[in-house]
């Protein structure tokens, strides 16, 4: 995830900067760059591809200094890691480093272009530069002003920052549903994306709203809401420890990143959902030509892990909304053996790290037999990405625990897109069965801050049940896989044994194991198969299993059989594994940290499998 930290004041702010920069660090980059307003009166700006090890190299090798200047770490999500699209961009007058998904930078773009502006970068943050320069040229008297103009143009999440590259005297930053805090020590002003980043310079934080802009200039912060209108917003004093302040106060990056979902899977819709047509778009995708898709027999995804698990969910979705045949197969297994692929058959190869040994080669082999391919991966530039015709991102950002879950739940969600866009291209979804699914899908952040309030039961159920030795998950249709990954999760950070099985397998085997020692999870919301799962539930209870029950919320048929009842919103079918997921995710959280394991890094796992 880009990082940003900024600074004015009356001392040589090189060090606020790097130094903030490495703070920022645990949130992943691939690129990194700082601008400082000299002496001389012009802004120097240096940027690097890679590590900040680079950034820092470059800067001893030619050192500058001013009291005033920004820096940047990007993740990138538009263009290439490399140094060209590497924050601060410069256009014309303006320096600006920018976090966040400009949505309609590509028609912006255009405009510019035809007015004559010049592109450095594949960015969209060179847009905002651009349109910021634009209305200086065009009237603005103030940067202010300039940048509340740029900004009305301007569709998407932000938080930037700006100065003018020939008169560094003041930053002016802006925000929309992207992070951003500003903190003040005296004459000192520090701006940073996340307070770890200049949490050793103050410790007393304004957090700007959506809508805000602000003007920095040596001992004074003024603040202006949306309407422009000068406001205060109230300074909150932070007392966590450095590494509790990069984990924002939750014990574990796995908690973080569990909590963060509801805001990464709106990163992961945005700018490709168009609930009005009923449609998504997920962009030009070069290797594959037009009119492609008319021919296509056959998808296979390839994956391994968490990963397959989240393609399984895919092929319920696309076949559904699609009707056409998805196979998803194990990457390690699909490799071995002698698969029937042709050129009309799209593999896609869905992983986080774009890194897999397994899923690579898989790829590999479905691209010699003639499949085209589409990745579903998470990390911009690896792999993966560069070898495959098309690419989507999930947009979940850098995943730190080792055990994934937004990496997971963004896997989701493109392939829920991935339904509806494959469904509206062959005529099955219409555009009213499209907005339908789209609307349903655009309110689960929502829904899911909601689940995401709920602790104390999942306190209970770890006090309960951490001591035993294993655990049997049960879950049908499309609710099996999160059944399979429920345990997993389980697995990886308990060190408890899991097993995911299929509901209505159970009385062909595992239904032996029963009884008052082995707690069951069942997933039952309201769905298509519930009264099947129903008799799961009696043939559990009848064997004194103890029963762990994910139910629609009001359901009180349940609570007959379960020992504890884990709710869920009334959501449509489809939608059901993005909520009883963070369920699985809460569940096995707690019972780790309860055994008190190593959460964030299991013992025996990594994050990247790159070796087969
Ligand atoms: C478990 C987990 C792994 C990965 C698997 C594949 O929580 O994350 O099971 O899903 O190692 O990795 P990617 O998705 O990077 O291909």
């Amino acid at each position: 995830m880009c990082g940003i930290v900024g600074y004015v004041g009356n001392r040589a702010c090189s060090e606020v900067l790097l130094s903030g920069l490495s703070r920022l660090e645990y949130r992943g980059y691939d690129s990194a760059g700082i601008a400082i307003g000299t002496s001389s009166g012009d802004v120097v700006i240096r940027r690097t591809e890679g590590k900040l090890a680079s950034l820092f190299t470059a800067f001893r090798e030619e050192p500058f200094d001013g009291t005033i200047g920004l820096g940047h770490t990007r993740w990138a999500t538009h263009g290439r890691p490399v140094e060209r699209n590497a924050h601060p961009h410069r256009a014309g007058r303006v320096v600006v480093a920018h976090n966040g998904i400009i949505e309609n930078y590509a028609v912006l773009k255009r405009e510019l272009i035809k007015e004559g502006r010049t592109f450095e970068s594949e960015t969209d943050t060179e847009v905002v530069a651009h349109l910021i320069d634009h209305a200086l040229e065009s009237g603005s008297t103030t940067l202010h002003d300039a940048v509340r103009r740029a900004m009305k143009l301007v569709e998407g999440s932000y938080a930037i920052v700006v100065m003018l590259g020939d008169k560094p005297e003041e930053l002016v930053v802006a925000r929309n549903a992207s992070p951003m805090v500003l903190g003040q020590e005296g004459d000192e002003i520090f701006i940073a994306s996340d307070v770890p980043a200049v949490l050793p310079y103050t410790r007393d934080f304004i957090y700007l709203e959506d809508g805000d802009t602000a003007v920095l200039k040596v001992g004074d912060i003024a603040i202006f809401d949306a309407a422009g209108e000068p406001v205060t917003r109230q300074v909150k004093r932070i007392n966590w420890d450095p590494i509790s302040a990069e984990k924002q106060g939750y014990k574990h990056f796995m908690l973080k990143e569990i909590h963060e979902q509801p805001e990464r899977i709106t990163d992961t819709l945005r700018g490709r959902v168009s609930v009005d047509r009923g449609d998504v778009d997920f962009g030009p995708m070069e290797g594959i030509e037009d009119g492609w898709l008319d021919t296509l027999e056959r998808i296979v995804f390839v994956a391994c892990g968490t990963s397959y698990y989240a393609a399984q969910i895919a092929k319920y979705i696309i076949e559904d909304f699609s009707r056409v045949p998805v196979d998803v197969e194990l990457a390690s297994e699909f490799r071995y053996r002698n698969p029937i692929i042709n050129e009309r058959t799209l593999c896609v190869p869905m992983s986080q790290s774009g890194e897999t040994a397994d899923t690579l080669a898989a790829m590999r082999l479905a691209m010699e037999l003639g499949a085209k391919t589409i990745a579903v991966c998470n990390v911009v530039e690896s792999t993966m990405t560069r070898e495959a015709d098309g690419v989507i991102y999930t947009h979940a950002g850098p995943e730190i625990g080792v055990a994934s879950t937004k990496a997971f739940s963004t896997q989701l969600v493109v392939g829920l897109m991935l339904g509806v866009w494959l469904g509206r291209r062959r005529g099955v979804l219409d555009e009213e069965g499209g907005r339908e699914i789209l609307e349903a899908l655009r309110d689960v952040p929502q829904t899911m801050s909601k689940m995401l309030h709920e602790k104390a039961i999942y306190k209970h159920i770890a006090y309960n049940f951490s001591d035993v030795n294993s655990f049997l998950y049960l879950g049908r249709g499309n609710l099996y896989p999160i059944a399979a990954e429920g345990a997993l999760k389980l697995k990886e950070i308990s060190y408890i044994h899991a097993e995911g099985y299929a509901a209505g397998e159970m009385k062909h085997g595992p239904i032996a194991l029963i009884d008052e020692s082995l707690p069951v999870v069942v997933l039952i919301p309201k769905n298509r198969v519930y009264e099947k799962v129903f008799s799961n539930l009696e043939e559990v209870k009848a064997r004194q299993g103890r029963l762990i029950v994910v139910a629609t919320e009001g359901d009180d048929d349940v609570r007959e059989f379960a020992d504890v009842v884990l709710e869920i919103p009334d959501v449509p079918e489809y939608i059901q594994p993005l909520l009883t997921v963070v369920v699985m995710q809460l569940l096995a959280y707690h019972i780790a940290d309860f055994k008190g394991t190593d959460v964030d890094q299991p013992r025996n796992l990594a994050k990247s499998v790159t070796v087969e």
